[in-house]
């Protein structure tokens, strides 16, 4: 079986529901983020602090093409479908499901999240970043699930129905 990419914004419950899959489908987990930082031993926040977003972009491109095409779930960065050739891939590799979450919803999953510098850069306006990256995720994805009010066990559930 294809593996499963797990692709939308920040906060959209990607990693926990990676989990929760992991758990009923005994299938390998891959997080693009921990491999980023396993791989080039160092912290999502130094990476961006020290070489900037555009190296973490390299990063994620040359993990996401390590990660298994087959038998896994993949839960992956919030930005990975920003670049084309990633979203190409994604399309030819994987079975790709988009977590849609609202706006709202984001912002009270993230309320107190000091972890991720694209969420803490006061500069960014991550609402209209929102709105540029869903038709992304939308191109990309196989089926998308909204996940506003849901559990991760709800939203495991209709997963798993829908494979
Ligand atoms: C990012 C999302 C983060 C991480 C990095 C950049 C983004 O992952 O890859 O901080 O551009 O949206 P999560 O979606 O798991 O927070």
């Amino acid at each position: 079986m294809k593996s499963i990419y797990l692709v939308g914004f920040m906060g959209s419950g990607k990693t926990s529901i990676a989990s929760a899959l992991k758990e009923s489908l005994h299938m390998e987990v891959q997080d693009t983020d921990d491999l980023v930082e396993k791989t080039y031993k160092q912290t999502i926040p130094e990476i961006f602090a020290k070489k900037g977003e555009k190296t973490f972009r390299e990063y994620e491109t040359e993990v996401l093409k390590s990660t298994n095409k087959t038998n896994a779930i993949i839960a992956t960065g919030g930005g990975i479908i920003e670049k084309e050739e990633n979203r190409k891939w994604l399309e030819q590799h994987g079975t790709v499901i988009f977590l849609q979450t609202s706006w709202e919803e984001i912002k009270r999953r993230l309320i107190n999240d000091g972890s991720r510098p694209i969420w803490n850069n006061q500069d960014r306006d991550k609402k209209e970043l929102l709105i540029q990256r869903t038709p992304k995720y939308l191109e990309v994805a196989d089926v998308t699930i909204d996940t506003d009010g849901k559990t991760v066990e709800q939203l495991k559930n209709e997963i798993i129905g829908y494979l």
